[in-house]
């Protein structure tokens, strides 16, 4: 077992001892005096030691901890807004105690009343302990914490994705602030969304609703993503390309990240020169993502490729026309579906039959036929589901042994 693991392990056994016994008890102490030793053992080889807790996955140094997969205290530190734990060389014994006892409160108040988990504090300086929900590098703001997303409301407990979506706001701003792309943790944004879309018996798409407009990157991203993995998934690809096209589709606007703050979010029609701005998010999302992992040619390409129309229009022009990548083409038909469906400031948000017909009238010169043929049936198909849903949650319950009127 690594050192990483060890020290998680014994983190959980001085959480479940300590909540034992009483303030002061010596089996208190000894309990959280063995934690503090695993993590001075693990900062010998790695003295900053980082850890993401998102489901019942654990992440650190960029990968997921196999030894601790489906571990029940990553879910229980993520429950109780412990998304992130950092540790600074200088730890001493006793604020690793007081940061113990201030994790025992935060897992007991987790199991009352929900309250939101509290972000990092961005100044790093502060304590050689951080830990709090992942995100918020500068605080509020457009890359906060995603209070005001909220899922659909009709099947409001089945996807709540706002975890996933506290992931994706500070994966943002660790491309901006640390020139680094957290791919564990996109991976593991992933398998979460891959999780909530077969998890429900209704086979709902778990789509996120924008409440508030500065935070569309994030919602789109997530959404565009589980667009991708469902519609590749119905195209008949291996799991492998479906998770390959769903990584794609959370990067897809990745470049964003570089576009002013006042142009990304301008309530109103962008001018020539600023949407020549806007339009270098391809470029820039294609650079960063390669420059984060070579591995992820097909993310890039994507972020390169998904404002491309296949009659060759839009954006970034080709300079000799050439056909543009599958997983392009996809991304293409659930990002413009995504963006009709959302509320703009400069637009109102289009009905769902407006955005098919739509998509249907441009096939042969935006949308790849055979592409947006599937996507207009797997909405659908999920609309007549969800509208069913509907009708069964608002149906009374029959008592037993009487007969269903017909
Ligand atoms: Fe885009
Ligand atoms: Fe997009």
């Amino acid at each position: 077992m690594n050192e990483a693991t060890l020290y998680l392990t014994s983190l959980a056994q001085a959480l479940a001892k300590m909540s034992l016994y009483s303030d002061g008890h010596p089996a208190r102490a000894r309990a959280a005096n063995a934690s503090f030793a695993r993590l001075r053992a693990l900062q010998q080889e790695d003295p900053r030691p980082t850890f993401s807790f998102l489901g019942r996955e654990v992440i650190y140094a960029q990968r997921t901890l196999r030894d601790l997969a489906d571990w029940d205290w990553a879910q229980r530190l993520s429950g109780a807004g412990v998304q992130r734990l950092e540790f600074q060389e200088a730890v001493d014994p006793d604020s690793y105690h007081a940061f113990l006892e201030q994790l025992l409160t935060r897992i007991a108040l987790a199991s009352g009343p929900k309250e939101r988990p509290h972000p990092i504090s961005p100044d790093r300086s502060e304590s050689a302990i951080r830990f709090g929900a992942v995100g918020v590098r500068g605080g509020g703001g457009a890359g906060g914490e995603a209070e005001g997303l909220e899922d659909e409301p009709e099947d409001r407990e089945r996807f709540d994705l706002s975890e996933e979506a506290d992931v994706v706001s500070w994966m943002h701003d660790e491309v901006v602030a640390a020139h680094h792309l957290p791919l564990a943790e996109a991976e593991a944004v992933i398998g979460s969304l891959a999780q909530a879309m077969h998890g429900s018996s209704r086979a709902l798409i778990p789509l996120l609703s924008l409440k508030e407009f500065d935070q569309y990157t994030t919602t789109h991203a997530l959404n565009v993503s589980v667009l991708a993995m469902g519609l590749s998934e119905r195209l008949g690809l291996s799991s492998r390309e479906v998770r390959g096209y769903g990584i794609a589709g959370l990067l897809h606007d990745l470049g964003k990240v570089k576009i002013p703050k006042e142009v990304l979010n301008k309530p109103g029609v962008l001018t020539d020169e600023e949407f020549q701005v806007m339009r270098s998010h391809t470029v820039e999302g294609a650079r960063l993502i390669l420059r984060a992992d070579k591995h992820l040619d097909l993310s890039a390409v994507v972020a390169f490729e998904h404002h491309i129309m296949i009659d060759g229009g839009r954006y970034p022009v080709q300079c000799t026309r050439r056909d543009c990548h599958h997983a392009s083409k996809l991304v293409h038909v659930c990002d413009v579906f995504d963006a009709l469906r959302t509320h703009r400031p400069y637009r109102v948000a289009w009905e769902i039959p407006a955005i098919l017909a739509y998509i249907e009238r441009r096939m042969d010169t935006e949308f790849d036929p055979d592409i947006a043929t599937a996507f207009v049936a797997m909405i659908r198909e999920s609309e007549v589901r969800l509208a069913r849903a509907q009708c069964i949650d608002e149906e009374p319950l029959v008592p037993t042994g009487e007969p269903v009127a017909q």
